[in-house]
């Protein structure tokens, strides 16, 4: 019994559809789809058609992320203050892609869910950790709290993703583990990160993977689709990440947020004025400014 985990697609078809040719070609038993199909890059409507595609094909196993938690919060506000050239351009952009269907279809996503396979030991997946979808667990600062979550965990084995970190932790007779992001790596290798779980000699047996594949066809569906311009420096430093496999994102959010809070000003990543966004952008070294470019 093989099962192949994928989290954080992200919008990126071109990235899923190279992990299911993968998948075609392995034995593998079933897919399971830890959350965030949705933002960041333009084929967020296509990548949930595909996911629905693929759940008639293997068995499946499923969860809602965060990002697709902001969809739903949007549909259901009644203002609506997103806008294209902000940090949430890209939300936005993403938001006016999707079909009724994919509202339909996300709606009914659970937070988490149990695979039981008869003959196994069962395990839990969930996009962050059971308490919240925007929980990182294992990252810097969350120790505590991934102690907490695994001491809690009434079952043996866990998946999680948001992060996009790769990673197996074993913790007395628990494991969890984070297959990485399919929409691009953080690793320091661009391409795929995604993982596989075996059951053999009555355990389960992770296995951390990665694939090339052509990310120049992403970067290119980027700027013809309009979402680089749409997204502004939210969709440059993805695309920068998608390059260099470093989570430029995140190291833009927080030098911006740390910029917002010096200068007395909402750190809330929705609010943070675009200025502060741009010199955190060049602040990180996402790209070299260019003349004229910084308006600070
Ligand atoms: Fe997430």
């Amino acid at each position: 019994m093989v099962l192949a985990l994928l989290s954080d697609i992200h919008g990126n078809i071109h990235a899923l559809d190279a992990c299911l040719q993968w998948i075609q070609k392995e034995e593998i038993d079933g897919i399971v789809y830890v959350g965030d199909y949705v933002s960041d890059f333009p084929h967020s409507h296509q990548v949930l058609t595909r996911i629905r595609e693929t759940m008639g094909q293997y068995r499946t196993w499923i969860v809602r992320g965060n990002r697709e938690q902001y969809m739903l919060d949007y549909r259901d506000c009644d203002t609506k203050e997103w806008k294209y050239g902000t940090s949430y351009g890209s939300l936005l952009y993403t938001y006016e892609s999707l079909e009724p269907e994919d509202f339909d279809f996300m709606e009914r996503l659970p937070r988490q869910t149990l695979i039981r396979i008869q003959g196994t030991e069962p395990i839990l997946v969930t996009h962050g950790s059971p308490r919240s979808m925007r929980d990182l667990l294992n990252t810097k600062g969350k120790e505590e709290l991934t102690q907490q979550v695994l001491n809690e965990l009434p079952v043996p084995y866990m998946i999680c993703g948001h992060s996009h970190k790769q990673f197996i932790l074993q913790q007395g007779d628990k494991v969890l583990m984070n297959p990485g992001s399919v929409c691009f790596s953080i690793s320091g290798d661009p391409g795929i990160s995604f993982a596989t779980i075996e059951w053999e000699g009555g355990r389960w047996i992770p296995q951390l993977r990665h694939l090339s594949y052509n990310i120049e066809d992403v970067i290119e569906s980027c700027k013809t689709s309009g979402l680089m311009e749409k997204g502004s420096f939210w969709t440059r430093a993805v695309v920068q990440s998608l390059r260099t496999g470093v989570n430029h994102q995140l190291h833009m959010v927080k030098a911006a947020q740390r910029i917002a809070k010096e200068a007395g000003v909402s750190a809330e990543l929705g609010q943070i004025p675009l200025s502060i966004m741009e010199q955190a952008f060049y602040e990180t070294g996402i790209e070299e400014p260019k003349k004229g470019d910084l308006s600070t």
